[in-house]
């Protein structure tokens, strides 16, 4: 995708299609009445009659302009003239998107930038406009014998003013990196696990570094995270024949001395639950268990391409979980790299068994911060649905701000408490814990679990099991959180 800003008038512009706003009862954006004064009072005539009642969420596409070299013009409802919540903001780029995925639309001008949006400058419109054009341009098509995708759009220049221009500019850099990190992202995710294995993501790593000389990558293999005494991870990836790796990705360009922040992605390339064996019904979701270890992959693609300045580490510990002759078994009791002891009630609880072990490794980093992200628990979805994370921490600021990075984002995290009275369902009359806290609570239980093995530095847990991928028709990942941890991670830097 090719991204650029276009500050020309209006009457000198050429493209496939221009994307103008329209508020209800009739009242144009700045650009619709150019436009409407360039075409003759076109844009006033579909509105008066009625085609465009200006609703957020409403789209009308003109496809004759005569006498122009704009092909096409895309009317787009913003509701109420007065300022566009952020949110509202996201529904008319979405219209926009969604109206145009017809294979002559290759080039567009969006003219959306100038409308007000609450709280929202304009660098953030632009690189809003970037990430909800190019997240619905997306299509996993690597695997199919016709890659054409619905949209092809190949071009989007986002119409500015000359002096917002360098806001306009740096919106639109930021939206670039964040587009193609979730791209990563999502490319990762859709992959099946007969291809995206533990090995494919370490081999990701390494061309992600390759790609990039500010990122450093290092792999540790399962005869590594033995000698660190890894029981806890190396127990859900004997049950399976893909070799285990933990990879480790480094970026330094802040202050020699400054702590990192350290991301941790949950990396399972198949989760079938092990001896607890899922039901057959959606196993096929289950190459998703890696999307927080993509995540962290885009987010770091990003990172080093706005060279924000700062120290990270990514942590990505991958493996599969699967049935075998070796695999845990249920009462089975493993030995954490922290000394730790647990039980396994329910193999299919392994993630957390990958990120005790992870955790403990982060803190040989010396971590300023450390954040998860995980598709942990099913239960998180009961809790908050599709439409927010889930954030859970043993540090009130830190989890606040990735619950105000996530709004600013339009990513949206929801924080649930860690109280210690929930560590009770932990209880073993064996080992020190068990690695399933039951039914109830279960997305706050696995966080008490991981919180036992976090202790030595703040930290805070990203659940993402609910909206890292979309089931149904649409099936397919979202390339979240990437925005919000970026968000985050500008704000830090
Ligand atoms: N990867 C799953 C979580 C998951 C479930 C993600 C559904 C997306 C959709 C995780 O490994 C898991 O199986 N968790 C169990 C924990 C339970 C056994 C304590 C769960 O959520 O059921
Ligand atoms: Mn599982
Ligand atoms: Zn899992």
């Amino acid at each position: 995708m090719d991204y650029s800003i276009e500050t020309a008038p209006l009457e000198e512009l050429q493209c496939d299609c221009i994307i103008v706003g329209v508020y209800q009862d009739q009242q144009l954006s700045p650009s619709a009445t150019a436009l409407n004064n360039i075409t003759h009072g076109l844009v006033n005539n579909i509105v008066s009659r009625g085609d465009l009642s200006g609703k957020n969420g409403e789209a009308v596409l003109i496809n004759a302009v005569p006498d122009s070299k704009i092909e096409r013009i895309l009317l787009v409802g913003l509701g109420e003239h007065q300022p566009l919540s952020a949110k509202n903001y996201k529904k008319a780029l979405l219209a926009a998107v969604n109206s145009l995925k017809k294979p002559q639309i290759k080039s567009v001008i969006c003219c959306l930038a100038e409308c007000d949006v609450t709280d929202r400058d304009q660098q953030w419109k632009s690189r809003h406009i970037i990430e909800v054009f190019n997240d619905a341009a997306y299509q996993f098509t690597q695997l199919k014998s016709d890659k054409e995708t619905e949209s092809q759009l190949q071009k989007i220049s986002i119409s500015s003013t000359e002096s917002e221009q360098a806001l306009t500019h740096s919106g639109m850099l930021q939206g670039k990196a964040i587009a193609e990190g979730m791209n990563l992202t999502k490319h990762l995710s859709d992959l099946p696990g007969n291809i995206c294995s533990p090995t494919y993501l370490a081999e990701q790593a390494v061309e992600l570094s390759k790609k990039y000389a500010s990122l450093d990558v290092k792999i540790l293999e399962e005869s590594d995270m033995t000698a660190l005494g890894m029981g806890a991870f190396l127990s859900v990836s004997r049950g399976s024949r893909q070799p285990a790796k933990l990879i480790t990705l480094s970026y330094q360009c802040g202050d020699k001395d400054a702590k990192p922040i350290v991301l941790i992605g949950k990396g399972l390339t198949f989760d079938a639950g092990g001896i607890s064996l899922k039901q057959a019904a959606s196993m096929d979701e289950m190459k998703y268990d890696m999307c927080g270890g993509a995540s962290v992959l885009g987010t770091l693609l990003a990172v080093a391409q706005l060279q924000l300045p700062l120290n990270i580490i990514g942590l990505i510990p991958s493996s599969e979980n699967m049935p075998d002759g070796d695999a845990n078994k249920p009462g089975d009791i493993v030995t954490s790299m922290s000394g730790k002891t647990i039980e396994i009630l329910n193999t299919d609880a392994e993630g957390r068994l990958l990120l005790c072990d992870t955790l403990t490794y982060a803190e040989r980093f010396n971590p300023d911060v450390v954040i998860d992200i995980a598709t942990l628990t099913g239960a998180v979805g009961v809790a908050l649905g599709r439409v927010a994370m889930g954030v859970l921490g043993n540090d009130d600021a830190l989890c606040n701000l990735l619950v105000a990075s996530g709004e600013t984002a339009n990513d949206s995290a929801w924080r649930l408490p860690l109280w210690e009275e929930y560590q009770e369902q932990l209880k073993s009359n064996f080992a020190d814990m068990t690695n399933s806290g039951g039914k109830d609570a279960g997305t706050i239980t696995a966080a008490c679990f991981l919180a036992r093995f976090a202790e030595k530095f703040r930290w805070a847990h990203l659940d993402i099991a609910a909206t890292a991928w979309r089931t149904g028709l649409t099936k397919g990942a979202t390339g979240r959180p990437v925005s919000l941890l970026i968000q985050y991670l500008i704000n830090r830097s």
